[in-house]
Formats: structure tokens, C-alpha cells, sequence
């Protein structure tokens, strides 16, 4: 088995995203941890992404034949073995070394998209090699617009098919818990976070041999790195929207979207897909659930331009439950670093089958054999997803 959903798992210890959360917290630094897990103010946008996702519910249906069930589905002319992929995320070889190479295994083995990083610690050329076909490129507008456009002409040169473009951190939003660490990149070791690595020795041994990851894609002969982190990326404006259409001949995807006016004017200027995400609520904690958001884009861009969605999926239901609300592709940030942080490519093996099959069984329940054919009908007839808004605890804590 590869993308065939089994009820076999290589891990005796991740039966869910929780687990391989508490897992990878337990051997990675708190700093590393929180970089990871941490959200934009007091966390109320991270948190409501996954409390309205519970309020959604879905219409259990009986005695259909879904005894052969696929998860197969397609997206921007590109087959997939499940509807489901890795979202970009800077740094992930901080969540575990080897990681990028443990994603583009995974990705290959069961067919799925990983997305790299503008930050990530892996370089274009890398990871088209590891992952193939399989492998996106998402871009980041930070510091001179030449640079970025560099980025853009290396993905094109390595054969990568799609690009996403980030539109959403215009300015990197003050993470609490960053702060409070001293969380930096490179790191800054006081001895706070030599505390803190020092307690967690087999991250920190293991990271020591293999060197303290950095933004591979800024890399300056002779020593240092032209990536600031700090830096405003609102470089990422409609003009720079148009002079990318021009240049980019491959799939152009537009992440960090979640209004309707910005969706139909993406869709007027020529991308080929919006990515609905409000970063896992790591920009702005005022933000609406991205999977609020979702089918008033759906409504506004018509049925059938593609849409993918992230933010706060951390189950197979709540991938059914996107796409029922108008996504075609779902993707997942921190469950994938919890998983490769707690049990390195064993762990991300894990996690693709736990979704896998629960989103199969999901299927199941609600009478269908084919994600294909997931729609609004599955969801319970007029529901309106309510959830308690207040927040019984500081987040950020
Ligand atoms: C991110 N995300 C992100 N997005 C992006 O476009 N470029 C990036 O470099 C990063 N970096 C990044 C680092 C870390 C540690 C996290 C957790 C996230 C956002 C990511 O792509 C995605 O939108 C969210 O992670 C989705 O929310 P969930 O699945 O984490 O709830």
C-alpha cells in the first residue's frame, strides 16, 4: 500500500495529529515548539480555525454500497492519490532535521503535493529533485523585487509546474510566544535557549550533526544569508500580481485569500487557483476561520474554479467537510512538522495514513465512494456552524 488507505500504520504511538503533537513536543525545544505551534496575538484566530471546523457537522447516511471507496482526485491537470497535500512552511528542517527530504518521500510514495517554502531550508533545485512532479514552489515578495523574480525564474528552470504566491504577510505578525523566547533565525543563543536545547539533547545532537538549518534559497557565497525574516513582503501587490501572470507559464495560485472581493479580483487577473488560508491564523487573530471564509469564495468565484484551502484541518472529517464547503484540495501546515518532529518520516507516514483513512471512513458514513462526489449535500440541511467564541484560557500561555 501506498495511497490506499490501510488500517496499518508503521507507528505504535500516533494514532492522531494530537498525538503527534504531544509527541514532537516532548523532543523538540519549547522555542521550536512554539515557532511551530505559536499564532499571531493571543491565538484566537489558530483556535477558532479548529472550533468552527467542530461545529460543522456532517449527515450520516445508511445502507449505500461504499464498501470500494477512492480518494483519488485531480487538480490543475495533475492526477492525485488523495485529495489532500503539505502546505509551504519555512524551516521545517527546525521541526526535525531531514525533514524537507522525509515531506518529498512521503509525497512521492503517495502521490500527494509538498509545497517548498520561499524560507525553507531546502533549496528549489533540492527539493524538485527529492519530490519530483510533486513538488510546488511557493514565493514570498520580501526585499527587492528582483530577488523574488530570481526565485521565480530558478523554479521555472527546475521544471516546477506550480507556484504559489503568498499574499498574506504583507508584514510578519508578533508572535507572543516568538518573543518571549527570543526565537530569532539565525538563532540567538543565550542561556535561555541554551537551556532549552541542552534539555531536549537528541534534537539538539541531531541538528548539531547536521547543521542548524537555514534559508537554503538565500545562501551567499562565502557565508551569510540575504533572507530577512523581519523584512515587509508587501512587495506582493496587484501590479507584481500582473507582471507574474505574464512571466509564470505554469499554474499560478494565489495564497492567503478569505475575502470575496479579493478572490473575483484574483480570479479577473488570470490565476488559476486561490489557496483559501488565513495562515493558520498565525497573521492577523482577528481573522474569520478560513473554513468561513471558504464557501462565500466558493459563491463568488462560481463551481468551477479551483480552490484549495488550509487552516486548521487536523482530521480526514475535516478535510470531507472542506471539500463539501467548496474546496478541491485541502492542504495541512503544523500536523505535518508535528509528525516528522515526532517519529521523523515514520511519523509523516503516520499521519498521511490516519488521514487517509479517516477521511475514507468519513466517506463511508455519509454514503459516498468517491471524494469526487463530495458536496454541500453531506453537510446536516441548514446548519449554521455556531461556536462559543470566548476563550476560557490565555492561549498564549
Ligand atoms: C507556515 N505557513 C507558511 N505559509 C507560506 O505561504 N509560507 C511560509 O513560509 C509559511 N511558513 C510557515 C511556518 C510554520 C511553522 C507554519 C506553522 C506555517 C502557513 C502554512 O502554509 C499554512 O497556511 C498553515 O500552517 C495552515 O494552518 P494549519 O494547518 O497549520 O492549521
Amino acid at each position: 500500500m501506498t495511497a490506499n488507505p490501510s488500517l496499518r500504520s508503521d507507528s505504535r504511538r500516533i494514532f492522531s495529529t494530537e498525538d503527534a503533537m504531544r509527541l514532537a513536543q516532548r523532543r523538540q525545544p519549547q522555542l521550536v515548539h512554539d515557532f511551530i505551534e505559536g499564532a499571531a496575538g493571543r491565538e484566537v484566530a489558530s483556535l477558532r480555525n479548529q472550533t468552527r471546523f467542530d461545529a460543522i457537522t456532517l449527515q450520516p447516511r445508511v445502507m449505500a454500497d461504499v464498501a470500494e471507496r477512492s480518494l483519488k482526485t485531480t487538480l490543475l491537470g495533475q492526477d492525485y492519490d488523495l485529495p489532500f497535500g503539505i502546505a509551504p512552511m519555512g524551516m521545517c528542517n527546525l521541526a526535525w532535521p531531514g525533514a524537507d527530504q522525509a515531506f518529498a518521500a512521503a509525497a512521492q510514495g503517495y502521490n500527494i503535493p509538498v509545497c517548498l517554502s520561499t524560507a525553507a531550508s531546502s533549496s528549489i533545485e533540492e527539493m524538485r529533485g527529492w519530490a519530483d512532479e510533486n513538488a510546488w514552489f511557493q514565493l514570498y515578495v520580501g526585499g527587492p523585487i528582483e530577488q523574488a523574480l530570481d526565485l521565480v525564474q530558478r523554479a521555472q528552470h527546475a521544471g516546477y509546474k506550480n507556484l504559489i504566491l503568498t499574499v498574506d504577510v504583507p508584514q510578519v505578525s508578533r508572535r507572543v510566544r516568538d518573543l518571549r523566547n527570543g526565537f530569532q533565525v539565525p538563532f540567538r543563543i543565550g542561556v535561555k535557549q541554551f537551556l532549552d536545547f541542552a534539555t531536549h539533547p537528541q534534537w539538539a545532537l541531531t541538528t548539531l550533526l547536521k547543521g542548524a538549518p537555514e534559508p537554503k534559497n538565500f545562501k551567499v557565497e562565502g557565508g551569510g544569508s540575504k533572507f530577512d525574516r523581519g523584512a515587509s513582503r508587501a512587495g506582493a501587490d496587484w501590479a507584481f500580481l500582473d507582471r507574474l501572470r505574464e512571466i509564470w507559464k505554469g499554474n499560478l495560485i494565489l495564497k492567503g485569500v478569505s475575502s470575496t472581493e479579493d478572490a473575483q479580483r484574483i480570479q479577473r487577473a488570470g490565476a488559476d487557483a486561490i489557496y483559501v488560508s488565513n495562515h493558520g491564523g498565525r497573521q492577523l487573530d482577528s481573522a474569520p476561520a478560513a473554513i468561513d471564509a471558504l464557501p462565500k469564495i466558493r459563491e463568488a468565484v462560481g463551481p468551477d474554479y479551483p480552490l484549495i484551502f488550509d487552516s486548521g484541518v487536523r482530521n480526514g472529517e475535516d478535510i470531507i467537510k472542506a471539500l463539501a464547503l467548496g474546496a478541491d484540495f485541502v492542504m495541512l501546515g503544523r500536523p505535518f512538522l508535528h509528525a516528522v518532529g515526532a517519529e521523523g518520516a515514520r511519523g509523516v507516514n503516520a499521519l498521511i495514513r490516519i488521514l487517509a483513512e479517516d477521511a475514507s471512513l468519513a466517506l463511508a458514513q455519509t454514503g459516498l465512494n468517491d471524494v469526487r462526489t463530495v458536496s454541500p449535500q453531506i453537510l446536516v440541511a441548514g446548519q449554521q456552524p455556531v461556536v462559543q467564541e470566548s476563550l476560557p484560557h490565555d492561549a498564549t500561555k
